[in-house]
């Protein structure tokens, strides 16, 4: 580094002291003068040659400072502008030359007149200086990118020069330094060492801005969060106001129904904690409303209210009879039933399950004993019912979460010792999303279920003093482990007699009344109840039955409107049809007349025993065995085996032996739509292709139900009764049955069994004798095959079309 004094040189020059701030050459400043002296100092140098010394004092608040409360190093300026003010003061704008030091000042004339040193360095720069002033230039960025009160442009702009002196003055004055701190920089002649200093100083600057301003995001970040959150409560505090809902008073009142809801104590103390989080919560927000749901199910649900539970067993057994038509034997099980619950605390897998045909009473039996026992009575329906959350609900953390069926259901019930109607199990099923059966199990034991704990309320609740009943149409379709929960009471179908006197005794009462209508508007002939039955319902129970009785009920009620209270209705078989249109069944299929290959089958279906006919036709072709009409796997397996038998029996049909080769047999099953399984329809598909290919017809006024085996016996077949009831109801009354099944007829009532003329089959041979209508023909060779020699495997066999 290489800097060189020049020169020493000294002035006399007019002085004018300055207050608060630090004048560096190059610097142009603007400022008014006030002071009697130095307005004439100004005056003095305005009239030479506009050059004046300007020195900062020590104290600004001294007003006539001594040379000795001055700084002793000024900057020479020369006067751009001066502006006489109004009031005496003078307005100046100066420009700064060059440092000078105070050598005397004389008091001359009303103003102070200096003799001022000045020096002046010429400056060899090299590769230090450069480096020097390269990080100065460096430094000064930063430091007004980081300084926001200086114009970055402006300042960038004005660092580009090659002179270091001029560098560093101008630096100097656009520090945010204290006086002291400016005039020491000014107090450095030698303009090297200034530019070292200033690196020095805008360093430790630099740093002090990092510091601030991270300080300062932070403190305006807290500030910005406190300020916002009292904004925002303040305007709740306001709307609430507003709207005139005292915050306090609503969590006063729910903590007040919590306090009486009865809840055991770990619920009660949940309950006040989920309370006290609301409390807290902003209350328009949704996490609030998500707690003020949860509280609620909390208090909607049943805690302690119970019904009086009636123990009188003779008065049960009044109710029951009083809503019931027959059923005797159900009713005798529900009363033990009730009775052995008054005896056991805990009963065992003692929960009752109706299973029968739609419309035989089952749901209205459980009212009944919801009646009978003073109950209060409720019904879930788990009829598609796939997925355990149904039952047990979806978890808090799920928007839109609720309860499941059986906490719904309680709150419904807003007891906690309801009958509670599971209906339609039979109808349940599972997936992916979990087996709702296993909830189901959980629910309806009682080792478990005084604890059941639902996903949404998250709590325990007491199942334990409900009294579950089931339904099913079915029972094979309900999960073995659910079955062995229950006892099995079944309701079967309906006989006619029991049909009319339902419908006398009860369903014309309830429909009259439910459509507003007294006796003295409306009475049916028993003809009229029978024509019902027979023309305009065709179902084991007596749902459609009382539904048409409400049709004709509600036709007679516009009458009534029309024509007056007095009006009067007699309902007979003849003017049914004016009520309700035409019928809708025909009253007999026994009149119809017999067909080839057409055989009326007996089936037992979820909606009871109903007619099932069977069609087969023969066409020319190479022995393909077509089955159509939605028929399950076992239905088809029936229907192989039929044909196994046939063709073992070809002879016996007048065929020859290899008969199916040249043949197209097509088995159809109508009514299409409804799936159809179960082996019981093997003779009657027997019966129907024997027909088909020996062309005798089959007797129109029969119907048969049996399982066929290869060799041709007849195996024995479920729901006798609903069968009977079917063919009864279909008016055909001579019915063929496998030889196993007469056992059974214990089960069919007296009344059916006399009106029907029943055949008991033990082989094919036997069905075939009472079914067609012509003899078959003449034995013309003994069957050279024994019978079941051929199996559906046989090579050749005819093969379904599955
Ligand atoms: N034995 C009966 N005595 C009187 N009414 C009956 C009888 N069986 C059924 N009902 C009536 O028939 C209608 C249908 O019965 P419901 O209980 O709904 O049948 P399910 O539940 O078995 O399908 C109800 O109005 C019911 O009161
Ligand atoms: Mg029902």
């Amino acid at each position: 580094m290489t800097t060189a004094k020049d020169k020493f040189e000294s002035k006399k020059l007019p002085m004018m002291p300055i207050r608060d701030v630090v004048i560096f050459p190059f610097m142009m400043t603007p400022f008014v003068v006030g002071r009697e002296s130095s307005v004439r100092a100004l005056e003095e140098a305005l009239a030479a040659d506009k050059k004046i010394f300007l020195a900062t004092q020590h104290d600004a608040s001294i007003d006539e400072p001594k040379a000795s409360e001055i700084y002793q190093v000024g900057t020479i300026a020369n006067i751009v502008q001066s502006l006489k003010l109004p009031d005496g003061n003078v307005k100046v704008l100066v420009e700064g030359i060059e440092r000078g030091k105070l050598l005397q000042a004389t008091d001359t004339e009303g103003y102070l007149e200096a003799t001022v040193r000045v020096a002046r360095y010429t400056i060899e720069s090299g590769p230090a200086v450069q480096q020097s002033m390269q990080r100065v230039t460096g430094l000064f960025e930063q430091y007004v990118k980081l300084c926001q009160s200086l114009n970055y442009e402006t300042m960038i702009s004005a660092v580009k020069m090659e002179d270091p002196a001029k560098l560093t003055d101008i630096i100097a004055a656009n520090l945010q330094l204290s006086i002291e701190e400016k005039q020491e920089l000014l107090e450095i002649f030698d303009p090297v060492e200034r530019l070292t200093r200033i690196g020095d100083v805008l360093d430790i600057e630099i740093e002090k801005l990092n510091v601030d301003r991270s300080i300062q995001s932070r403190v305006k970040r807290q500030m910005e969060k406190a300020q916002k959150e009292y904004y925002l409560n303040e305007k709740i505090k306001a709307i609430q106001k507003e709207l005139g809902r005292g915050e306090k008073s609503e969590f006063d009142e729910l903590k007040k129904k919590i306090e009486s809801a009865g809840m055991p104590k770990d619920v009660k103390e949940k309950a006040l904690q989920e309370l006290k989080k609301l409390e807290a919560m902003p209350p328009m927000s949704a996490e609030s409303t998500v707690s003020r749901n949860y509280l609620d199910w909390l208090l909607a649900v049943p805690w302690k209210k119970k019904s009086k539970e009636i123990r009188n067993i003779t008065r049960a057994e009044k109710t029951l009879n009083e809503d019931h038509y027959g059923l005797e034997k159900i009713k005798e099980r529900i009363l033990e039933f009730l009775a052995v619950r008054q005896l056991v605390k805990n009963p065992k897998g003692s929960i009752l399950c109706f299973v029968g045909p739609p419309g035989v009473g089952k749901t209205s039996l459980g009212m009944s004993i919801a009646k009978a026992t003073g109950r209060k009575f409720v019904r879930m329906s788990l009829g598609g019912v796939r997925d355990e959350a149904e039952i047990r609900g979806h978890r808090r953390t799920y928007i839109g979460a609720l309860p499941g069926q059986i906490i719904q259901m309680m709150k419904k019930a807003g007891t906690k010792n309801p009958v509670f109607m599971l209906d339609e199990v039979d109808k349940m099923s599972m997936d992916f999303r979990g087996d709702p059966s296993a909830a189901l199990l959980e629910v309806l034991d009682p080792e478990q279920n005084y604890m059941f704990v639902d996903h949404y309320l998250d709590v325990e609740y007491d199942l334990s003093q409900v009294f579950f009943v089931a339904t099913a149409n079915v029972l094979h379709t309900i999960p073995p482990a659910l079955q062995d929960r229950m006892e099995v009471l079944r309701l079967h179908g309906y006989t006619e007699p029991e049909k009319v006197e339902i419908a006398k005794q009860f369903l014309i009462r309830k429909q009259t009344e439910q459509a507003g209508l007294s006796s003295k508007n409306i009475s049916f002939s028993e003809d009229a109840i029978t024509g019902l039955i027979r023309a305009y319902t065709r179902e084991a129970g007596v749902r459609n039955l009382e539904r048409e009785i409400g049709n004709v009920c509600r036709k007679v009620a516009r009458k009534v409107v029309k024509e007056g209270a007095a009006y009067h209705a007699d309902i007979t078989a003849e003017n049914l049809d004016d009520f309700l249109g035409v019928a809708k069944f025909r009253d007999t299929m026994a009149h119809e007349k017999s067909e080839v290959g057409l055989v009326t089958g007996l089936a037992w279906t979820e909606v009871g025993g109903s007619i099932l006919s069977t069609e087969v036709t023969v066409v020319d072709g190479k022995g393909k065995l077509t089955l159509t009409g939605k028929l399950g796997d076992v239905m088809q397996e029936s229907a192989q085996a039929a044909m196994s038998y046939i063709r073992s029996r070809a002879n016996r049909l007048g065929l020859s032996r290899d008969f199916y080769r040249s043949l197209d047999l097509h088995v159809h099953v109508p009514e299409g739509a409804i799936p159809k399984d179960g082996p019981s329809a093997g003779i009657t598909i027997a019966t129907a292709i024997a027909s088909a290919l020996s062309k005798i017809p089959v007797r129109r006024d029969i119907a048969m139900t049996g399982e066929i085996t290869l060799r041709g016996k007849v195996l024995p077949i479920g729901g006798l009764k609903e069968k009977l009831l079917a063919a009864h109801r279909a008016g055909i009354f001579e019915v063929i049955l496998p030889k196993d099944n007469e056992k059974d007829l214990a089960e069919v009532p007296e009344n059916l069994r006399s009106a029907m003329k029943l055949h008991f089959a033990e082989t094919m041979d036997q069905v075939l004798q009472f079914a067609l209508e012509g003899p078959l023909p003449e034995i013309i060779e003994t069957p050279t095959q024994p019978i079941g020699a051929l199996t559906p495997d046989t090579p050749g066999a005819p093969t379904a079309h599955q």
